[in-house]
């Protein structure tokens, strides 16, 4: 390894041996890592002018033109372990910076902390601990805002404060990011106590522990809710429970319950009208997980669809699964409250935690207002990674 200028240290090729069986380089990089590099996956990503847009950074080599049994005619490492020549039988040429082989590794364990977070996991201790951040420094700091950032991605909760007491600043925030998720109940959304309302959410009444539109097939994964005004009298505390937690002690306690929370189907309907017409359908477990294996909670009672696409042995079965998961995520150990000041917001993972609501008393000439809105995981990650390497210079994977 060799420093740069700003002490970063740039990897050299040591050695690059040949291991024709297994059609692969073997390149030591620096004296603590070593990296296969395929030869057919080494064709594929030359990155001459012919075979790389450079202007839009997109390949222009096909995979139904490579030979996967393609060996290399010859290479050499050259600009003192700065790059690898590689030529082809075709007499092709190609090079490869160290440290670009440097950033591409096939391996499980250098997998990006971005894309697949670690999970910190909670239950009742985090009461008075949720971690917290200033609106206007994660608005004016990207260090402040790459740190929300990652504290919603392993903790899953955060809260904002000192924001101000006006509608807008949720939409600030996500632009911050990068935009809304926009759902059936536009980008932004206000919780407010009022007549004719299309969901319970709209009443001054109690809200049971849940996640938000679980009759999407893609629910929103981030959510951000301000408080603009908090009940004047009591009540309008909200709960959380750690998707995680809850799942740990499922499985532990009642594997039975677990296997039918996780696997059997339950439905989601929410036929209304808001900004417009809707009925929306899904059905998908309680417990579920995504393409990534990260949880995806469903569970929302009031919006539990009346029909049970379930084999009829099973309902019984299922509600007996159902109250089981009651009974874990009302535990005392694994509840956290925290009623929102005005000018607080707090932002979550809609998918891994389920949050709550205590019923308020609403006094004539005031009300409680809350204003929402939803981000994704992937507008989140990437703004995260575009973060880290300005400040930090990563580019890694
Ligand atoms: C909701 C909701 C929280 C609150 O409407 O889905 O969770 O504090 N509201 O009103
Ligand atoms: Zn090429
Ligand atoms: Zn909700």
């Amino acid at each position: 390894m060799t420093e740069t200028a700003n002490g970063e240290a740039q990897p050299r090729l040591l050695k690059v041996t040949r291991d024709d069986q297994a059609k692969w380089y073997v390149a030591d990089l620096s004296d603590y890592y070593s990296g296969k590099y395929p030869y057919v996956w080494l064709r594929d990503n030359c990155q001459c002018s012919q075979c790389y847009n450079k202007e839009c950074l997109q390949r222009e080599t096909l995979t139904a033109d490579m030979d996967p049994e393609v060996l290399p005619a010859s290479e050499s490492v050259v600009d003192d372990g700065r790059a690898l020549e590689v030529v082809w039988p075709d007499q092709h040429r190609s090079s490869y910076r160290a440290d670009w082989l440097d950033c591409q590794r096939f391996s499980e364990s250098q997998i990006d902390p971005i894309s697949h977070p670690e999970y910190q996991v909670w239950g009742a201790e985090m009461n008075g601990n949720i971690p917290t951040f200033d609106y206007a420094s994660i608005l004016s700091t990207d260090k402040v805002l790459y740190e929300w950032l990652r504290v919603l991605q392993t903790t899953g909760i955060a809260l904002v404060q000192r924001a101000p007491k006006e509608k807008g600043v949720c939409r600030q925030l996500a632009e911050r990011v990068a935009f809304f998720r926009r759902t059936i109940y536009g980008e932004e959304w206000q919780v407010e106590s009022k007549p004719n309302v299309s969901s319970l959410g709209y009443t001054s009444k109690y809200l049971v522990l849940h996640t938000d539109l679980p009759y999407y097939i893609s629910p929103p994964e981030v959510q951000l809710l301000h408080c603009i005004e908090q009940a004047k009298g009591k009540g309008g505390e909200n709960q959380f429970v750690d998707g995680w937690n809850i799942v740990r002690q499922l499985k532990a306690e009642h594997p039975e319950a677990y296997k039918l929370l996780s696997g059997v189907p339950i439905d989601y309907k929410n036929a209304a009208t808001d900004q417009y017409p809707f009925h929306m359908k899904a059905s998908r477990p309680i417990i579920d997980y995504d393409l990534r294996g990260e949880l995806c909670m469903r569970y929302n009672d009031p919006i539990r669809a009346p029909y049970m696409l379930m084999p009829v042995e099973k309902v019984t079965e299922m509600y007996k699964a159902i109250k089981l998961f009651n009974q874990v995520i009302y535990r005392p150990q694994n509840l956290v409250h925290h009623r929102l000041t005005e000018g607080e917001m707090v932002t979550f993972n809609n998918r891994r935690l389920l949050h709550g609501r205590s019923s308020f008393e609403v006094q004539a000439g005031s009300s409680r207002l809350l204003e929402g809105g939803y981000i994704d995981w992937d507008e989140v990650r990437s703004r995260t990674r575009v973060l880290r390497e300005k400040l930090y210079g990563i580019k890694r994977l």
